[in-house]
């Protein structure tokens, strides 16, 4: 047996627990795999009363993370505090001290990715992220490694399990939106700030990372448009499901020479597609190289065990790393490189439109008229009778591929009419 990995945690909530946990319960079978020893040194947190469900005996248990990463013994920091900071401060300081680091932070990686890769590199250490996105799925290990060979076409992700148990629950049963989301805090996949979760944020955050790998260089996450689910109700799920559609909240790269274009947004997904059949908190990631075609990774995206699963299983690659004459480089995010981004004006999709109009004769000539007006031509068009409101009637139409731009200005066009209703809807087809 070869020369023990000593690994330090530092944030002992739910993910750092599990990651304890499996060290300490499933040792044996990692060593077996891997003959290597990994041993968990030292946990770090500020509250050590709470009851955790695993047995710390023998582990150096401590408030004081100067403790950790001053320890000459420790290889490995994982980082699972969360947030920006102090996790940003934290992490930064074990790569300076020359310590590989493990992080599930999908934010930070967002947010600092950039200067934290490049004090990796200055460093000579590894910062590693298999648990930032899609939780327990190998997706980092699959885009670094098992698609190496392709360049990255495609990849349209569900990557936020709270929005997507919300739609799938306002879909299989019409709860509605604030019911669902009161359900999804209760399963505990949501964050603590669940506007990340139905604003779009904690699904560009994992985009980020997966575009910044996919592209070999580093995305700018505030240039990345994001809508959220939040204005969705059952009505527009009803309609979408009449039209042969499922709407899920898509974390969307399309790969161009010239730029990328990166969206989060609610998007209708054809009934058939393989994305609609994912349901509830589960995550999916459908990726077309070049080369490959086209492939899903499906699995747990959130969650004590699934995510610490994908910690460990960075532990395991480093501990390779640590113990290598010479590894070859596998590739990561490049920190000089950046990737530039199509703004949303430069884009054409087909568009969903939902309104609330008075039933009036002409009305929806008059509609209509703006759509002509912009060059967007309809595809279809369906009213129903009254819904909620007894003065007003839905309408939704549905488009052939328009600009951003023209859709944008018939939107506001339309809410200029007297007869229109404030709340309209744009939701973007799958393309
Ligand atoms: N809040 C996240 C989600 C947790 O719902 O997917 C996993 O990153």
């Amino acid at each position: 047996m070869e020369k023990a990995i000593n690994v330090g945690i530092v944030g002992m909530g739910v993910v750092g627990t599990g990651v304890a946990k499996i060290i300490l319960n499933q040792g044996h079978l990692l060593s077996e795999r891997t003959g290597k020893r990994f041993v968990l040194k030292t946990a770090v947190d500020l509250d050590w009363e709470q009851e955790r469900g695993v047995d710390l005996a023998g582990v150096q248990t401590t408030t004081d993370f100067e403790a950790l990463v001053t320890d000459p013994e420790i290889d490995v920091v994982v980082e699972t505090v969360g947030g920006i900071e102090p996790a940003f401060t934290m992490v930064r300081r074990a790569l300076a001290t020359g310590k590989h680091v493990v992080t599930a932070n999908k934010a930070l990686l967002a947010m600092k990715g950039r200067t934290l890769f490049q004090e990796a590199e200055d460093h000579g250490v590894e910062l590693r992220f298999e648990a930032s996105v899609g939780g327990g799925i190998p997706i980092i290990k699959s885009l670094r490694e098992g698609l190496v060979a392709n360049k990255i076409m495609n990849m349209y992700g569900i990557i936020n399990g709270t929005s997507n148990y919300i739609l799938t629950r306002m879909h299989r049963e019409g709860l509605d939106f604030d019911a669902a989301l009161r359900e999804a805090q209760i399963q505990g996949f949501a964050e603590a700030d669940p506007t990340l979760d139905v604003g779009g944020g904690d699904a560009a955050h994992k985009l980020t990372i997966l575009a910044s790998l996919a592209a070999g260089g580093f995305v700018d996450f505030n240039a990345i448009p994001v809508e959220g689910i939040t204005e969705l109700t059952t009505l527009d799920i009803d309609f979408a499901k009449n039209f042969g559609y499922v709407v899920k909240l898509l974390a969307i790269y399309r790969f161009n020479e010239e730029k990328l274009d990166l969206r989060v947004h609610p998007t209708l997904v054809p009934g058939d597609h393989l994305l609609a059949a994912v349901n509830n908190e589960l995550n999916a990631v459908f990726i077309t190289g070049d080369y490959v075609g086209d492939t899903m990774f499906y699995g747990p995206g959130a969650g004590q065990t699934p995510t610490a699963s994908a910690i460990v299983s960075d532990l395991v690659d480093l501990a390779s790393i640590l113990q290598a004459e010479k590894v070859a480089s596998i590739p990561t995010i490049n920190p000089e490189k950046t990737v530039n981004l199509f703004s949303l004006e430069e884009i054409t999709n087909r568009f969903y439109l939902r309104l609330f109009t008075l039933d009036q004769p002409g009305i929806l000539a008059q509609i209509a008229g703006v759509f002509g007006k912009y060059g967007i031509s309809i595809s279809s068009v369906v009213q129903l009778e009254t819904h909620g409101d007894e003065n007003y009637v839905p309408i939704v139409l549905l488009t052939h591929e328009a600009s951003e731009k023209a859709m944008f200005k018939a939107m506001m066009a339309i809410k200029e009419f007297p007869f229109v209703r404030p709340d309209i809807l744009r939701l973007r087809l799958f393309k």
